[in-house]
């Protein structure tokens, strides 16, 4: 079945495209949008660049927006998808080149978070042992892959530059919620102002958007609840 593809194109050293070339293809069944921009590549245009690397939803690397919505493109059927299949670099970030953008910003925000344990006792001779139970309470959070797809579609972060985003707050409930971590009160008092948990609007865009289908609204207003607590509790 022949389909057709509208792909955004930009060039930096020739500063030229900013516009969608069309490719025609024969979609082979089960095809994916990423095994489809391989073929336009293999057999169209050479230069055509996105950034890919494991085709399993594991590395986060092909977040794209795919027919207005953001998904990864090994994740994303062809056949799940009508008519013409228009594929851009995710909104809300600086494009490098073709459908490639610039992951810095959100990365820098990632980092800033301090993403890893914190345990201020010593440590055990073998590994900290935890119970499934307690680990259940952040698997969500944990499945987060880092593709960003949820902080390109936070209509927040568009205009906010300093906002945490919804990627990097996520990662901050996977610790606040690992009994493990003793660095919870660091970790609210981080978030606790107009760059973190209280710039969210609440859009739910990015709950939408998570190929790993996070409830991320849900974890930022569990842990806007988190970092209200005490507050709460004077007033009472
Ligand atoms: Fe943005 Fe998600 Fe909040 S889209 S405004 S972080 S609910």
């Amino acid at each position: 079945m022949k389909r057709k593809l509208r792909i955004f194109r930009y060039d930096p050293e020739t500063n030229t495209g900013g516009s969608f070339q069309t490719f025609e293809l024969e979609a082979a069944e089960g095809m994916t949008v990423l095994d489809a921009l391989h073929k336009c590549k293999e057999e169209q245009d050479g230069t055509l660049t996105f950034r890919w690397s494991c085709r399993s939803f594991i590395c986060g690397s092909c977040a794209m927006t795919i027919n207005g919505r953001n998904g990864l493109a090994c994740k994303t059927q062809l056949s799940d998808l009508r008519g013409t299949i228009r594929i851009e670099p995710l909104a809300g970030m600086h494009v490098i080149k073709d459908l490639v953008v610039d992951w810095e910003p959100s990365l820098a925000a990632y980092r800033s978070i301090t993403p890893h344990l914190i345990a201020d006792d010593d440590p055990p001779e073998k590994e900290r042992i935890q119970l499934p139970e307690a680990r259940r309470r952040y698997d969500a959070a944990a499945t987060c892959i880092l593709c960003f797809a949820c902080t390109s579609s936070c209509p927040v972060g568009w205009t906010a530059q300093n906002y945490l985003g919804p990627a990097a707050l996520t990662k901050v409930a996977r610790f606040v919620e690992d009994d493990r971590d003793t660095a919870t009160d660091h970790r609210l008092q981080m978030i606790a102002d107009e760059n973190g948990v209280w710039r969210c609007r609440t859009a739910f865009r990015c709950s939408d958007s998570c190929p790993k289908d996070i409830d991320t609204t849900g974890t930022i207003l569990r842990l806007r609840r988190r970092v209200a607590a005490p507050a709460l509790r004077r007033n009472e």
